[in-house]
């Protein structure tokens, strides 16, 4: 059986559904479970409760060989995922894939890096066997663009001439598969990137060239980016997060790395922005 902790959640259901469709047993634990209708609809057991409830996570981890956790960035990102770790390593878990970020380190300039860095040393700490996935910033991302797309034909970010290795979701959800369901990959840290480093300006021309209209893009000073994002409802915390991610680690070049992890891991290449800008293309018109 294969726990999947964030099932309800943009990457945790794609991996949820993947291993289930390659045939494994799956449950997943989630907060909601009308989020989780099309899990229990392709097979996934789908059980009831949150990573804070000691008992909830004790009754979910019933019979799991296997686990994979990815959380929402949080401020309590590192300790939701220790508490799941502690509750595998008290059931017999012997094996957990962790979804955590490029750049992990306890010194990382943005907050979540550091608390994904703290979760992995917990986990390598538990004696459990564990893979770590760390991947770049989801192509998926852009699809938040996609109204000022739409509608100004532009996309505002404080990025400058950072490049970016983006990556599709999907592509980090076929390595996790893989990473669950064949052995090998134990004390493994895998580093999931797309196939290259684009520009800002290079994914709004690949937009565009999609949609068949101009996408432009608008470099925006890092406060004028922090005011939006606050009147927008982000917490705080968050807001300091991105603007740090996009104005130094990104705007500074330490987002282009570009690594063979996916292709060792899959044995097929990463999935390119210009095919995510097509596929997306009627969402990125507005149409
Ligand atoms: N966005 C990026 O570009 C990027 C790049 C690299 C790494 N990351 C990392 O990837 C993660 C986000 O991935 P994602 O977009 O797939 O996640 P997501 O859509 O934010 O989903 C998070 C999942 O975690 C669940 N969850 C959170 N707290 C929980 C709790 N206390 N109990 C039970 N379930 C809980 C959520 O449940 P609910 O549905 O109930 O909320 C949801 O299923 C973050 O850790 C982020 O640091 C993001």
């Amino acid at each position: 059986m294969i726990l999947v902790i964030g099932a309800t959640g943009n990457t945790g259901r794609l991996i949820a559904l993947g291993a289930r469709a390659a045939g494994a047993p799956v449950r997943a634990l989630v907060r909601n479970p009308s989020k989780a209708t099309d899990l229990a609809a392709a097979g996934v057991e789908v059980v009831t409760g949150d990573l804070d409830d000691a008992a909830n996570l004790a009754a979910a981890m019933h019979g799991v060989e296997k686990m994979y956790i990815v959380t929402s960035p949080d401020l309590r990102l590192a300790e939701v995922q220790i508490a799941a770790i502690t509750a595998a390593k008290a059931a017999g878990v012997r094996h957990i894939v962790k979804s955590s970020v490029l750049g992990a380190t306890a010194d990382a300039p943005v907050l979540t890096a550091r608390l994904h860095h703290q979760a992995e040393e917990a986990l390598e700490a538990s004696g459990i066997d564990w893979t770590v996935l760390q991947p770049n910033s989801f192509m998926q991302n852009f699809i938040g663009f996609a109204q000022t797309i739409a509608t100004q034909g532009a996309i505002y970010a404080p990025v400058g001439h950072g490049r970016v290795s983006h990556v599709d979701i999907r592509d980090i959800a076929d390595a996790a598969v893989v990473t669950l369901m064949t052995p090998g990959h134990e004390g493994k840290r895998y580093v999931i990137t797309g196939p290259e480093a684009l520009s800002y300006d290079d994914a709004a021309r690949l937009i565009g060239e999609a949609t068949g209209k101009g996408v432009t893009f608008v470099d925006v000073p890092p406060d004028s980016a922090r005011q939006s994002m606050l009147a927008s409802g982000m917490p705080a915390w968050f807001v300091d997060d991105l603007v740090t991610l996009m104005s130094v680690v990104y705007a500074q070049g330490y987002g282009t790395t570009v690594t063979d992890d996916l292709v060792r891991v899959t044995g097929r290449p990463a999935r390119t922005f210009a095919a995510f800008a097509a596929e997306s293309a009627t969402l990125f018109a507005g149409r």
